[in-house]
């Protein structure tokens, strides 16, 4: 007993933090899949526990009278059993849930039409980019406003990739060569993980993102901040890692807007030091920084970035430089 009381403590324990469920929705996309889900599960155990027990009753009359005919005639309701159990009732439950689908599909489909704030979510090996329509860029990391729907632009620059936020959404497709469209919205504040949901290579699970949704005024504050370029740090050690940064590897694939760093291949670190994650998959902490820059292979194996060939004080300058992109 004490068993199956700290099994179920657990599960509640894993409802309740990471990972996120589809069926605790904060926002009405996931509502949505909510108001299908629970219906749907409760029509189909009844139906499996009627099926189960008529199955049931069967094995025990035949085993308790082995003689007896299978004639349906003979055990008394015939073929307006087969009609009704088996034609009848079956076309009226699965047109019913077809029908409500179709509503909820409808929803989906359409709340985000109007949507005014469009924002471009790129997928890569592996993660995230963001363009929002200021031009601000960032990646791993979806800001938006609570309280309405916000248009969302999908493409990716490798192979398929699913966009699912299953708190707030359902999923769509990265596909090369095209774009998807969809939307999300958030009721309340908070931070929602994301996770790509389809199989895309060697780093599939690690492709996190978050979507973190702030008041509309917050994020119009912090829209506007994202699409400043970078300020030149003020200490000197970290103006050091500035120079460094722009001659060595790093600035050949990241981005610091305001800066000479231009590329493209991995994440504009224009406002680094304001992301809750390096990557999706750590903390943004100096420490985690200074393992990933070292050695990227050993926390995301197959991920583009090199180890840095640095020294150990170069490095340093440059954490300090990126801990100053804010
Ligand atoms: Cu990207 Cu799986």
């Amino acid at each position: 007993m004490a068993g199956s009381t700290s099994f179920f403590a657990l599960a509640l324990v894993s409802c309740a933090g990471d990972p996120p469920s589809i069926l605790e929705p904060a926002g009405p996309g996931a509502r949505s899949v909510e108001r299908l889900w629970w219906p749907m599960l409760w029509i189909s155990t009844a139906v499996f526990l009627v099926v189960a027990g008529m199955l049931v009753a069967a094995v025990v009359r035949a085993k308790r009278d082995p003689d007896r005919s299978l004639d349906r005639r003979e055990i008394g309701w015939g073929e307006p059993f087969i009609a009704v159990a088996g034609v009848f009732l079956p076309f009226v439950i699965l047109a019913g849930v077809y029908v409500f689908s179709l509503q909820e599909m409808n929803e989906l489909a359409n709340r985000g039409k109007g949507a005014a704030t469009n924002i471009e979510v790129i997928a890569h090996n592996w993660w995230w980019e963001v363009r929002y329509e200021n031009s601000a860029v960032s990646a791993n990391e979806i800001h938006i406003p609570t309280g309405r729907p916000i248009r969302l632009e999908l493409t990716s620059a490798d192979v398929i990739h699913s966009f699912w936020v299953p708190e707030l959404q359902v999923k769509t497709d990265h596909i090369p060569g095209r774009t998807n469209h969809m939307w999300l919205q958030a009721d309340e504040p908070g931070r929602y993980r994301g996770q790509c949901a389809e199989y895309c290579g060697l780093q599939h699970a690690n492709m996190i993102f978050y979507v973190i949704a702030h008041e509309p005024q917050e994020f119009e504050r912090w829209l506007a901040h994202e699409v400043e370029p970078a300020g030149l740090p003020e200490e000197a050690e970290a103006q050091a890692g500035a120079a460094i940064f722009m001659e060595s590897s790093c600035a050949g694939c990241h981005a610091v807007r305001g800066t000479q760093a231009a590329a493209n291949l991995g994440p504009d670190l224009t406002h680094f030091s304001t992301r809750t994650t390096i990557a999706g998959v750590l903390p943004n902490a100096r420490s985690n920084l200074h393992l990933f820059v070292r050695d990227p292979h050993g926390i995301k194996p197959g991920v583009a970035m090199p180890p840095t060939e640095l020294d150990a004080d170069e490095l340093d300058a440059v954490l300090d430089y990126l801990e100053a992109l804010d």
